[in-house]
């Protein structure tokens, strides 16, 4: 039996591709959306980990559809560009989710509190090409569906913005700042074609498995608040709703859905 959300809305028919699907925030938001009947695709390198979320998935009765894709690698991107349209006649959705952050190679090692100099160069290559130059490649394959169609919503998951400059946060806080910047970018170019671009962040330390095992226990021994993989569920959600029409070039933190709704006047489930 489909597991479905009889509190949320009905989205038969709509089509959303989510980077990143295999685990952790990509995982949930997926979940989320099949729950409301999308039709789903979960995009991650092709492996065992794809595999098993794909199967987890299906598992609560669901359909997702397993997309090996490495963000990084141009052709790869294109492949899974050309099966969407050899499979779907649109597309609704792209949400750019895959990243790494102290799980990046060559990370492994250093311990928390290193400085930028410790960092081999090798690891800044590593997370600039997946969170960066990788957003930019799912981006410029995808979009030209959702022009054809003259409409659609790309999705970027990026950080809260005062990890971006925090001390620690080389790479990873440069290249999601590098990210936003070129949402923004594509917002304006897009808005005119019926695209909505926006930036979607959970809005602290989620338990995810990039998180690693040393944050989590630094952020219990602390006391300090930790996020589920699901707090971007409810955005997304909102992302794929008709109440969502019109609205680009936005950063959405997840925890603090609510105030940006009341703000902008949206009433939302
Ligand atoms: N966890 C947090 O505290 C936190 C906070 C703010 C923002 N974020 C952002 O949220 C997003 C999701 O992270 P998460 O916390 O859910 O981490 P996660 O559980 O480690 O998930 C990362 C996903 O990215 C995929 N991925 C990595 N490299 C890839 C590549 N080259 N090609 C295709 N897929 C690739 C992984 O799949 P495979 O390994 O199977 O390929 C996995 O599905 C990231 O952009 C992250 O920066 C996380």
């Amino acid at each position: 039996m489909t597991e479905r959300n009889p509190q949320a809305a009905d989205l038969s028919g709509y089509v959303a591709l989510i980077t990143g699907g295999s685990s952790g925030l990509g995982f949930e938001m997926a979940k989320q959306l099949l729950s409301q009947g999308a039709a789903v695709m979960i995009a991650a390198r092709p492996g065992k980990r794809l595999e098993n979320a794909a199967a987890a998935l299906n598992a609560h009765g669901y359909h997702v559809h397993a997309l090996p894709m490495d963000v990084t690698i141009e052709a790869s991107v294109s492949d899974a560009a050309k099966w969407v349209e050899d499979h779907f006649d649109h597309l609704d959705m792209v949400v750019n989710d895959a990243g790494i952050g102290k799980n990046a190679p060559g990370m492994e090692d250093l311990p928390e509190d290193c400085h930028f100099y410790d960092i081999p160069v090798s690891t800044v290559r590593a997370v600039i090409e997946t969170n960066f130059i990788g957003y930019f490649i799912v981006a410029s394959k995808f979009v030209p569906i959702m022009l054809k169609q003259g409409r659609g919503s790309l999705v970027y998951v990026s950080t809260s913005t005062n990890t971006m400059t925090k001390p620690g946060q080389l790479p990873y806080g440069p290249s999601k700042a590098g990210a936003e910047a070129m949402a923004a970018i594509m917002a304006n170019e897009l808005r005119e074609q019926g695209i909505m671009v926006n930036v979607i962040c959970p809005g602290g330390f989620t338990d995810t498995p990039m998180a690693g095992k040393g944050m989590k226990e630094f952020f219990l021994q602390n006391h300090m608040p930790i996020l589920p993989p699901t707090i971007l569920n409810r955005t997304i959600s909102f992302l794929a709703s008709p109440l969502s029409n019109g609205i680009s070039g936005e950063k959405i933190v997840g925890k603090d859905l609510d105030a940006w709704l009341m703000n902008k006047g949206i009433t939302f489930g």
